[in-house]
């Protein structure tokens, strides 16, 4: 369940919450909140920073207890840093800093009263839907796969109230988009979080079929494979050959818009496993391969918050889902394979399968006339070499739709940076044997990954993000972290005017 927003009036002295939240800089600095409640208390919020118990510095927090003149009995000081330097990253850091320090606390509700902080070019509904994104955010728990506990011992945050000065139309709206875009990272973090033998294709279509069931405008078609092969899906067949577990293509589609308006087309990367196939990976870390499902996480969850926000557009939501493994079927290093498309594939790496599903549905995409085509997924390895665990790589060759999509990673810091697709690059992609290869060699990985989608978008308004790199957090207990939805959704809030 994601949390529950709500807009407040209430005064961060009176209020009657369990904990009040408040900021102060760097410096000495307080907020306004903060100052309210240092001078009902005869001055103790200043008398914590003259010893040195609070310092106001970027991060951290401070649980203050029963301050006199307070109606609520905890207190949270966040830590601001300075406050020439407040700016959207200063923000969103003490969001998610004062929600994580929530976390464990054995309440049930809140009032923050960060929204009230200047943040140079960002206004109150970017504010709110920043403070809600971050809390849900960090009170996101994985339970599915653990024994059932009996009943909690104390209560978990449920409610963040926000205060503003004015509770306004736009304030709701923030808060509205705020509640679809949790849900949708939820849906897409808990889907990337399930292990590889309950999220498997079947798993990934049952979940598509539960989208549809309960929304009215939503439709679902799920094609088997004896639907590829009339279709010559001949690419994404090759890589599903290994496994026991078929291959599913899902089709949601969302009618919000005209019934003459091109759709959007999201399409997501569902390899529930990657093995690497007959290219085995090796074994350490092989188990983080569960994760090579998500972009089709994040198109799904984008689809689920695009439908609760009742976008006024069409959608159609594409999802190979298929597990990469090494049996006696499997697809081998040098195969040929022909796509749906026409194109013959040479296969030098069974472990470069990703771009061979994407390929077929790509190509599938285009018999929906959309208007653009924007697929996400885990592609490549280069990709977190490149540019690491913040920026998803995003490749396109349409200036316009890269503007677009950067906007929106700016927006919501679901941050991409672009990596060029010229052509210089596609002769990496050379084959002796067919019209493409696979792979193309150890330089620029990524980017020869996205040329090797480009062949089979010529024409189209398409665009690449690889979010290897950005889909979960690092080391063990990493956890799927919902993107690229946050900039998915926004890309699509944009269109809508
Ligand atoms: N799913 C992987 C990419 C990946 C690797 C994502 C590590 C996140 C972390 C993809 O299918 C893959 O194996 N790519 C290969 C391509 C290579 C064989 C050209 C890679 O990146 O090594
Ligand atoms: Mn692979
Ligand atoms: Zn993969």
């Amino acid at each position: 369940m994601t949390l529950q927003f709500s807009l407040t009036r209430e005064s961060p002295e009176s209020a009657a919450t369990p904990c009040v939240i408040a900021g102060l800089y760097e410096d000495r600095v307080l907020t306004s909140a903060a100052a309210r409640l240092d001078e009902r208390s005869g001055g103790a919020i200043k008398r914590l920073i003259e010893s040195g118990d609070v310092t106001g510095r970027a991060g951290n927090t401070t649980l203050l207890f029963a301050l006199e003149g307070v109606a609520a009995p905890r207190v949270l000081l966040v830590g601001l840093g300075e406050q020439k330097k407040m700016d959207a990253a200063a923000f969103n850091r003490a969001a998610h800093e004062s929600a994580r320090a929530l976390k464990g606390l054995p309440i049930a509700a809140a009032l923050s009263t960060l929204a009230e902080i200047d943040v140079p070019g960002r206004d109150l509904g970017w504010k709110l839907r920043t403070l809600a994104l971050a809390a849900d955010h960090q009170t996101y728990r994985y339970t599915a796969t653990f024994k059932p506990k009996d009943k909690p011992k104390s209560p978990q945050i449920e409610a963040l109230a926000l205060s503003v000065a004015a509770d306004t139309a736009a304030g709701n709206k923030a808060l509205g988009e705020a509640l679809a875009i949790a849900k949708g990272v939820r849906f897409a973090r808990e889907l990337g979080n399930l292990p590889p033998n309950i999220c498997n294709p079947a798993y990934l279509a049952a979940q598509a079929k539960t989208i549809a069931d309960n929304r009215s405008g939503v439709t679902l078609e799920v094609l088997e494979r004896e639907d590829m092969l009339k279709l010559g899906m001949g690419s994404l067949l090759g890589v599903a050959q290994g496994s026991a577990n078929p291959p599913k293509l899902i089709v949601l589609q969302w009618r919000g818009g005209g019934a003459g308006d091109k759709p959007y087309a999201l399409v997501g990367k569902g390899i529930t496993f990657d093995t690497g196939g007959i290219s085995i990976k090796p074994g350490a870390g092989m188990e983080e391969m569960k994760f090579d499902m998500c972009g089709a996480a994040g198109v799904l969850g984008t689809f689920v918050a695009a439908v609760e926000l009742k976008l006024p557009l069409n959608l159609v939501c594409l999802v190979p889902a298929v597990e990469n493994m090494p049996d006696g079927a499997a697809y081998r290093p040098g195969d040929i394979l022909t796509s749906m498309s026409g194109l013959t594939i040479e296969v030098l790496n069974t472990d470069a399968e990703g771009r061979l599903i994407l390929c077929d549905a790509l190509t599938y995409a285009q018999r929906f006339d959309p208007q653009v085509t924007i697929d996400a997924a885990t592609l490549t390895g280069a990709c977190v070499v490149a540019l690491g665990k913040h920026a998803s790589g995003l490749m396109t060759k349409d200036e316009e739709l890269a503007d677009q999509l950067l906007a929106a990673g700016q927006t919501t810091l679901d941050r991409a940076w672009r990596l060029p697709l010229w052509d210089d690059y596609q002769g990496q992609l050379d084959s002796g044997f067919a019209d493409v290869a696979n792979i193309g060699g150890k330089y620029a990985g990524a980017i020869t990954a996205g040329c090797f989608l480009s062949r089979f978008t010529n024409g189209f308004r398409w665009a690449h993000l690889d979010i290897a790199g950005t889909a979960w957090d690092e080391g063990r207990k990493g956890l799927a972290t919902g993107r690229p939805v946050p900039l998915l959704v926004q890309y699509l809030i944009d269109r809508c005017g």
